[in-house]
């Protein structure tokens, strides 16, 4: 249903003020932190906000502190009135869209650390980009005022470096994980694939085809990390316009890489990182099939 009446905040005092008014007058606040561009995985967020909550808050803020290259930071898509249009016919009720001098003036100093889960993966390729991911959350955090947030698991590792910063930090803010939203073809939705050539984009099912191999693997008994990584790396690397950067079966609490899948506790995730081009995809699977050998 279109919110025509919805409210539009580029400071952090005016997004908190409203934010105040509405949990005095009772609301749940759920936010839906985003860096625009939005696509059907974001509805798909936005749609569970209002499952959860009554005043749905989307932020739209393409953050620097998180990008640690500089070309990634201003390639990114920035389309701001689709954006908005976007919102308005998904119901939210007030965007923050703040811009950068706002939200990094020249005194600013402080951040997060984040700690062991921020390291592999996503933290090794990407030096100061969890940092950068905590730190932009705890500021919306602030500015919103939410008793629920709402992420993707389409970026595990984020949701995995997110819920534990609210723990350790005692934030008390209820963080909402939902599945990847995907392309009829398997393809991950993400801003950056509009980035993609045509010929990019039909290479891209590669990744796709990657997990679906490593989950048939693993349903069919197979319980070798190396093995089942080796052979959906195959995937990727049989296609000319990718370039795999990892490919990996790690534990899904602690992310740390898997060898032997034979005694695991938990389904044992697959996450995978590819270069079409100067676009790089990021996606991941749960591996669900039957634990026995
Ligand atoms: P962004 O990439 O815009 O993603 C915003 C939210 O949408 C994240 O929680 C992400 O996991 C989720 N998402 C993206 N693609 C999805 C898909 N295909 N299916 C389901 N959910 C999907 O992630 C960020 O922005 C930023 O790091 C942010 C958290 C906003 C901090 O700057």
């Amino acid at each position: 249903m279109p919110s025509p009446e919805m409210q539009v905040f580029d400071t952090p005092a005016g997004m908190r003020s409203w934010s105040l008014g509405r949990r005095a007058a009772g609301s749940r606040i759920v936010l839906v932190p985003t860096m625009g561009a939005l696509h059907e995985g974001h509805l798909a967020l936005i749609h569970e906000a209002h499952r959860r909550g009554d005043a749905v808050v989307v932020s739209i803020f393409v953050n620097p502190l998180q990008f640690n290259r500089s070309d990634d930071f201003d390639a990114y898509p920035r389309p701001i009135e689709a954006d908005l249009a976007a919102c308005s016919a998904a119901g939210v009720h007030a965007v923050y869209a703040p811009r950068a001098s706002t939200m990094y003036p020249p005194h600013f100093q402080t951040h997060i650390e984040p700690g062991a889960l921020a390291e592999p993966l996503e933290g090794s390729g990407r030096p100061g980009h969890f940092r950068g991911v905590v730190t932009v959350v705890n500021k919306l955090f602030g500015a919103v005022q939410p008793q629920i947030a709402v992420f993707g698991q389409k970026d595990f590792q984020q949701l995995a470096v997110v819920r534990q910063m609210v723990s350790d930090l005692d934030m008390g803010i209820e963080i909402i994980g939902l599945p990847t939203v995907r392309e009829p073809d398997g393809l991950a939705m993400s801003s950056r694939n509009r980035r993609l050539t045509t010929t990019q984009r039909a290479a891209a099912t590669c990744i796709a085809r990657a997990l679906q191999v490593a989950a048939d693997m693993f349903e069919r008994g197979e319980r070798s990390a190396p093995a089942i990584a080796a052979r959906a790396a195959g995937c990727v690397q049989a296609e000319p316009e990718a370039r795999l950067e990892y490919l990996q079966l790690v534990d899904p609490d602690t992310l740390q890489p898997l060898e032997h899948l034979e005694h695991v506790e938990r389904e044992p995730l697959v996450v995978v990182a590819v270069w079409f081009g100067d676009v790089r995809l990021i996606d991941n699977r749960l591996l669900t099939g039957t634990r026995s050998a």
